[in-house]
């Protein structure tokens, strides 16, 4: 897949932009604020449909602004799509594809498949499982339309279960069919999301586990361990065993919004136990995997998005990383850098062509297009 180019209106920091990407690599530079971040994460808009950064939509129109447009030129199998999202002030976030609006936003994810490596990923690390239950969720909607499905449909349930909860605590009175019709909603929905998770991982971890052994040359021995509930014998005993909690906690406390993914290195945990680097390849190699996954599942090759990815790695990582993401396993590259002679420096040592845009406070100062001098 290949994003030809990119016009902005209103997005973040840019009043306007329109520029043309090279197929294969393409590189942003400028000082810290200046917009870099902004276009991958238009990029990811058009991708994912949300930013990677802001939850709440209206906060990626300009300050003071009333509505952002995003627009690109796809390539996809061959074919061009014209694909564009919109958030006004007030109204619902509009994507369309060839300017058909879809139905659910939903419909779109999985179409324009792209992985982005971001600082923000720590917070794979350091915070709640929810988040990692997020990072797979999102990778395996990408490529698996039904598992999406039953996402959607189980948080559904979910919401109405502890709404009844709630109803329950206030009133006294707790309809019990349809707290059971809301169970039966949530195994129903839970236990293919769990086989799924489980099967995923399984394949993820091959990629994975050589993604960081390619990042390093110590062997050092690093694993994800899934944990759900619903390893552990029936669903509905555990609901009704369970029920008593519920009506005091006012919430749900069984079911695969409870599950969790351990990262570990050397058998102890990531968060604890992993050094800086250690944990920025550990991040690397999960989304390289992820990645891998993606393309084979979608048989192409989503577009890869590398946000400030060279900070805290030391040289030889630096090296190993480009070398592999460059390699013809992969398709279109976005890479940011506040540190242009860095780039320079990279490209100039791995012989690589690029489009390079130097950015200035929301405007393109620069466009070259570099060729590596002939060693
Ligand atoms: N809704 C918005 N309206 C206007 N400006 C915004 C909005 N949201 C963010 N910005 C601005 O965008 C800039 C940040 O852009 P971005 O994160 O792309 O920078 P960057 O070039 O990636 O910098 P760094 O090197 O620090 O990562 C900040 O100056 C911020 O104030
Ligand atoms: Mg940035």
């Amino acid at each position: 897949m290949i994003f030809k180019n990119l016009s902005l209106f209103n997005f973040k920091n840019f009043e306007t932009l329109d520029i043309g990407f090279e197929k294969g690599l393409n590189c942003f530079t400028g000082h810290n604020g200046a917009g870099k971040t902004n276009i991958l994460d238009a990029l990811h808009y058009l991708s994912i449909t949300k930013s990677s950064i802001n939850a709440v939509d209206s906060a990626n129109i300009k300050f003071d602004e009333e509505l952002f447009i995003i627009k690109s030129a796809v390539e996809i199998n061959k074919k061009k799509h014209v694909v564009s999202c919109s958030v006004q002030l007030g109204k619902k976030k509009e994507v369309r594809v060839d300017k058909k609006e879809h139905e659910k936003l939903s419909e779109h994810i999985g179409l324009f498949p792209l992985v982005m490596i971001s600082p923000n990923d720590s917070d794979l690390i350091y915070d709640s499982n929810e988040i990692r239950r997020r990072f797979f969720d999102s990778a395996m909607s990408q490529s698996n339309k039904a598992y999406l499905r039953h996402l959607i449909a189980y948080n559904f349930a979910l919401k109405n279960r502890n709404a009844l909860l709630k109803q329950f605590s206030d009133s006294g009175r707790l309809d019990s069919d349809l707290l059971q019709t809301y169970t039966s909603q949530l195994i129903e929905h839970g236990t293919p999301i769990y086989e799924e998770r489980a099967n995923y991982l399984n394949q993820f971890l091959d990629f994975f586990e050589q993604h960081y052994a390619s990042l390093q040359s110590q062997n050092e021995s690093v694993s994800i361990t899934y944990e759900s509930q619903l390893s552990e014998g029936s669903l509905k005993d555990r609901y009704n065993q369970s029920l008593q909690r519920d009506k005091v906690l006012q919430r749900t406390n069984v079911g695969i919004h409870k599950d969790g993914f351990l990262f570990t290195i050397f058998d102890k945990p990531l968060k604890r136990h992993g050094s800086q680097g250690q944990q920025k390849s550990f991040l690397i190699a999960l989304k390289l995997a992820q990645y891998d996954l993606l393309a084979s599942q979608k048989n192409l090759k989503p577009a890869l998005l590398l946000d400030d990815v060279f900070d805290k790695l030391d040289d030889e990582r630096m090296q190993m990383l480009l070398k592999k993401v460059t390699h013809e396993t992969y398709g279109q590259l976005f890479i940011t850098d506040a540190r242009p002679e860095r780039t320079m420096a990279l490209l100039e040592h791995n012989q690589l062509k690029a489009r390079i845009f130097e950015i200035e406070k929301g405007k393109v100062q620069n466009t070259t297009d570099y060729e590596p001098t002939q060693k």
